[in-house]
């Protein structure tokens, strides 16, 4: 996932390691209890034996004609012993061993109690004021063995344990998080323009805070952008009417005026005033381009809505403009009629206004709602092509104009959740200009 981490990933490996941990740690002091346990369990089981089999060869040995000469316990049948015992005297004479019995394993002189060698547990007993000893060896393996068992059954259900945490935490978490999953989608999913309260339910409490400042913020945002826009907008609404007046002023002057320098001048003026109401139409466009309002509720056909703007151009620039629409009757999309107007009037405009007059204009149209406006003329370097859909910026050329066209076109794409991309030169061409803009496809049958 992203480099910041995934929460999934980290819970489910952390808490899966914390698990592991604790289940180890545990398994270890279970493990020495339980050794404990048996320890305790095999040494009495030792001892009974020494005291029950002691009185016995006691007897035995008393009974005996030569109480000295030592004597091999006849098993009645053979078998391997698992405890060997030597019955000895004080100074380790031996008076009675059993069958399998090996006297290296045992300590030199007899004594009473527990010792450990390295493979044997030793216990000893004695009788007769200590004249006669009996001892009893038992291999450790037998007890290792249990403990080795007792320790595998502890850890076993680790095997089992750690993929079960891995997929449990996993999927615990991803079910706690899709209230937060949705949320992110709904952020993802909103188009520039739209900066409505994001609503999502059920967000746990830890994000909601989150939720609430961020819808917080997209008010103030929104506040703040629309008096930005509304001042653009009256501004240019207010410059509208005595801009009017004043140029019809001016045209009157410049008629009236005698031939020479003063209607050259009025000329001037006038001319100055026609851009100062060009850039004010401009600007309210972009004022509206950069506010809402920028989806119909109800699709709309593309196709009739782009012949007539096209005729339009036709009409008034007298230039040839081709124009490719699909086979099919009807695009839809969702785009309000009026910001599709002000988009393709930017776009017309400017390829009228920069592309070569020998190449006809190109306006095409696809069915998935593709709109291409191609013309002629000289490369527009990348660098600069990078940086023309900026406010205020423009390319190098003679033509007047305010830089804000394709800053509007921009905008308009972007309150769509649309996509615009500039070319230069043209697909499939050595030359030109192309601006190309995805429109939001909506199905017929809604329309
Ligand atoms: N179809 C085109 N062919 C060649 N160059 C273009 C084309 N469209 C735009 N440009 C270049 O991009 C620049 C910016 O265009 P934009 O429409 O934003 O501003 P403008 O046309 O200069 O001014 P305005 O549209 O505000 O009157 C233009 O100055 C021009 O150099
Ligand atoms: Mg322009």
């Amino acid at each position: 996932m992203s480099a910041s981490g995934s929460l999934q990933k980290r819970l489910g490996v952390g808490l899966t390691l914390g698990m592991t941990l604790l289940w180890l740690a545990a398994t270890v002091g279970t493990w020495r209890v339980v050794q404990h346990e048996l320890d305790e369990v095999f040494d009495s089981a030792l001892e009974e034996t020494a005291q029950r089999i002691l009185p016995l060869a006691v007897l035995e040995i008393s009974n005996r004609e030569e109480p000295q000469s030592a004597q091999l316990v006849a098993t009645l049948k053979m078998h391997k012993e698992h405890l060997t015992y030597l019955v000895r005297d004080a100074r380790g004479k031996i008076l009675m061993q059993s069958h399998d019995a090996n006297p290296k394993i045992f300590r030199k002189t007899p004594a009473e109690g527990f010792s450990t060698t390295e493979k044997y547990r030793l216990y000893g007993a004695s009788a007769l004021r200590d004249s006669v000893f009996i001892e009893i060896a038992e291999p450790l393996d037998h007890r290792r063995e249990a403990a080795r068992e007792a320790l595998l059954a502890l850890l076993l259900p680790l095997l089992a344990l750690i993929p079960i945490s891995l997929v449990g935490t996993w999927l615990f978490v991803r079910l706690s998080l899709r209230s937060v999953m949705a949320y992110r989608r709904a952020v993802e999913a909103r188009g520039a323009g739209d900066l409505s309260p994001i609503k999502v339910l059920r967000l746990p409490a830890e994000i909601d805070p989150l939720a609430e400042a961020v819808n917080h913020l997209l008010k103030r945002l929104r506040k703040t952008l629309e008096a930005e826009r509304s001042f653009t907008a009256n501004s240019a609404h207010e410059l509208r009417t005595p801009l009017a007046a004043t140029l019809a002023q001016v045209q009157r002057l410049r008629q009236e005026a005698p031939e020479g320098p003063l209607r050259l001048r009025a000329a001037k003026i006038e001319n100055s005033l026609r851009e100062l109401a060009r850039l004010s139409e401009k600007l309210m466009q972009l004022a509206k381009a950069e506010g809402g309002g920028l989806l119909a509720q109800r699709p709309q056909d593309l196709i009739p809505l782009l012949a007539h703007v096209v005729d339009e151009w036709r009409q008034s620039s007298g230039r040839q403009i081709e124009l490719l629409l699909p086979a099919q009757a009807g695009v839809y999309s969702t785009i309000d009629p009026d910001a599709f107007g002000i988009l393709l009037r930017n776009l017309i405009e400017n390829a009228l206004k920069y592309g070569a007059t020998e190449h006809p204009l190109e306006v095409s149209l696809s069915d998935q709602a593709q709109l291409r406006v191609v013309n002629g003329g000289p490369v527009v370097p990348p660098a600069r092509l990078q940086r023309l859909t900026e406010r205020f910026v423009r390319g190098q050329s003679d033509a007047s104009g305010s830089g804000l066209g394709l800053a509007i076109a921009k905008a308009i794409v972007l309150g769509i959740n649309g996509q615009i991309t500039l070319a230069s030169p043209a697909k499939d061409r050595q030359d030109g200009f192309e601006v190309s803009v995805w429109l939001p496809l909506a199905s017929t049958t809604q329309g």
